[in-house]
């Protein structure tokens, strides 16, 4: 069975794509097949995707397919999926109305959120939109809160430490144990050198590869957790 990962805030620009990006080149180092999907209109998945391509630097394992609309997603899914063991779907970070077919197909959504009081509240969008898809036809899809771009100035601000009690205590949903530093690793596969896994093994990409396993560790327990549900 295909496994099918979305990245959603509609309220916030804090690392949808470059989450995704280095989930999927942690997946396809473990020999999976990734396929990406690009509904962002601003293409910078597509955009890295050619860049990758010019520099000769598009990684084995992944392909990235653009798709902007809910119709060529399902047809997209239908026809395709079942070559790939990952789907990764990038989205807008606005409200838009493709974003619950996207929940529809999707076993696990993460919201990426930068300590900031919108993209919290655009993570419980999120969340809320999850619950309302599930009940309406059964669907089992889980849903995860991860912190990015967080530095030792960040975790002394008053919002950075209401977000735990905020998310598991009120919301209800899933914190990501693991935070994504702000490090310019992150930034520069942004140019077309490939997924964060083929950098040279620097001391910073040996800690954003750190990062990355853990993060992708807690998905893996994550999505077992809801078969486990799912079989009982
Ligand atoms: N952990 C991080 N450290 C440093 N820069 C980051 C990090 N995550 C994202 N960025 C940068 O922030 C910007 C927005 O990230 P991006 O992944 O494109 O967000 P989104 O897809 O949600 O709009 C990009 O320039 C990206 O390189
Ligand atoms: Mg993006």
């Amino acid at each position: 069975m295909t496994i099918v990962i979305s990245a959603i805030n509609g309220k916030g620009g804090a690392g949808k794509t470059t989450a995704l990006m280095n989930i999927a080149g942690e997946y396809a180092l473990r020999g999976a097949a990734v396929a990406m999907l690009d509904m962002d209109g601003r293409s910078n998945l597509t955009k890295w995707w050619s860049d990758c391509h010019d520099k000769d630097a598009q990684p084995d394992g992944i392909s990235v397919f653009g798709h902007k609309t809910a119709k060529s997603l399902d047809a997209f899914i239908q026809r395709h999926a079942q070559r790939f063991d990952y789907l990764l779907i990038d989205t807008p970070g606005e409200d838009i109305s493709t974003i619950d077919p996207v929940i529809g197909w999707s076993d696990l959504v993460i919201s990426p959120i930068q300590p900031s009081k919108r993209e919290v509240l655009g993570a419980i969008d999120c969340f809320q939109s999850i619950i309302r898809i599930n009940e309406a036809g059964a669907g089992t899809c889980r849903h995860g809160v991860l912190r990015t771009r967080i530095s030792l100035t960040v975790r002394q601000t008053e919002l950075y430490r209401k977000i735990r009690p905020i998310i598991e205590d009120k919301v209800g949903t899933y914190l990501f144990r693991t935070e994504v530093m702000e490090r310019n690793v992150y930034k520069d596969i942004q140019n077309g050198t490939g997924t964060l896994q083929m950098q040279t093994l620097s001391p910073a990409v040996v800690k954003a590869r750190r990062e990355t396993q853990e993060i992708v560790s807690e998905i893996d327990a994550l999505l077992s957790h809801a078969e486990e549900e799912h079989a009982s």
